[in-house]
């Protein structure tokens, strides 16, 4: 993937209060001197834009939003490749037989917890390049992976829809990934070079109030977000903020729950043989202005190890 930015991506690097300082001009050979200087002098990254021309609040929302197209969609009278005794989580050998679609089904399905309960609408997730039929998964070089769905993300049915997605929107598209493009049907030139990134959480249900998922909800819930990995086998995931991290990273790094975020940073991860990238969570962004530099310091290692990936 190219760093090239063209105007509106430094536009929206603005908005992360990240300062441009590579030229203007689409210059390829540029690109090679861009990555190292953001990540070694973070401070030059140094916020340049006023707090209050940060990202404005999305409007409220007065009810559910409609469905984006990759959005689950609601899939009653399906049949379904989960078992009869639907009402819990498969196990995870069950959920090994799901294709794209059953998955999809299983989490809709899913009331292996308290929080199925309260629930407007499961959360899937949305984004990658649509394949030819639904029962493949999207195709989706990019995992971006959030805690849980908030109260505007249950309405609607979609993660990151609220004012912290619309900063997630803009740091994505300031490294050329957008959760709405799609492949034309039938384009398989398409889907074979351009890199979609599908956007999930570790919790499929919002916790009341917004509260921290629990240790019990993410054990439920977790097979079901390594079963979105295993079919979408992306290239490269982008963890967003501790819960993310802690859950991705639990086999690989000894007393990840002991470690702060901020040391999780900077350093190549991996999730079963696939690269993983940390970084923050952009409603903490959204709080804390003076670390949207960091997190543009690791959108640049994470499309470094992309790149270098091939
Ligand atoms: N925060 C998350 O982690 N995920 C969402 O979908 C929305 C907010």
């Amino acid at each position: 993937m190219s760093l090239n930015l063209d105007l509106r991506q430094r536009a929206m690097l603005q908005e992360m209060h990240v300062k441009v300082w590579w030229p203007l001009t689409r210059d390829v050979e540029a690109q090679p001197t861009m990555l190292p200087t953001a990540l070694a002098q973070p401070s030059a990254t140094a916020a340049v834009v006023a707090p209050e021309q940060a990202i404005a609040p999305q409007p409220q929302h007065a009810g559910a939003t409609p469905r984006r197209a990759n959005a689950l969609p609601q899939m009653t009278g399906l049949p379904s490749a989960v078992p009869a005794e639907t009402g819990v989580t498969p196990r995870s050998a069950d959920l090994q037989r799901l294709d794209w679609r059953g998955l999809q089904q299983a989490v809709a399905d899913c009331r292996a917890c308290a929080l199925s309960q309260g629930r407007s609408h499961t959360v899937f997730g949305i984004g990658g390049l649509a394949p030819q039929a639904m029962e493949r998964p999207p195709v989706a070089d990019w995992l971006i992976v959030g805690e849980a769905p908030g109260e505007q993300e249950d309405l609607s049915g979609e993660p990151f829809v609220g004012p912290a997605g619309q900063l997630l929107d803009n740091m994505l598209h300031a490294i050329g990934l957008d959760r709405h493009r799609q492949s034309a049907p039938g384009d398989d030139a398409a889907l074979q070079t351009a890199q979609g990134c599908f956007i999930a959480n570790v919790l499929k249900c919002r916790p009341p109030a917004n509260r921290n998922p629990e240790a019990g909800e993410v054990a439920q819930c977790l097979p079901l977000l390594q079963r979105q990995i295993e079919l979408l086998q992306p290239k490269i995931i982008l963890a967003l903020g501790r819960f993310a991290a802690q859950t991705l990273l639990q086999d690989s790094v000894p007393d990840v729950h002991g470690i702060p975020l901020g040391k999780l940073r900077g350093q190549v991860h991996q999730y079963r043989g696939i690269p993983v990238v940390v970084t923050y969570h952009p409603a903490y962004l959204l709080r804390a202005l003076g670390d949207k530099a960091k997190a543009w310091a690791d959108l640049c290692l994470a499309v470094q190890v992309r790149q270098d990936a091939g």
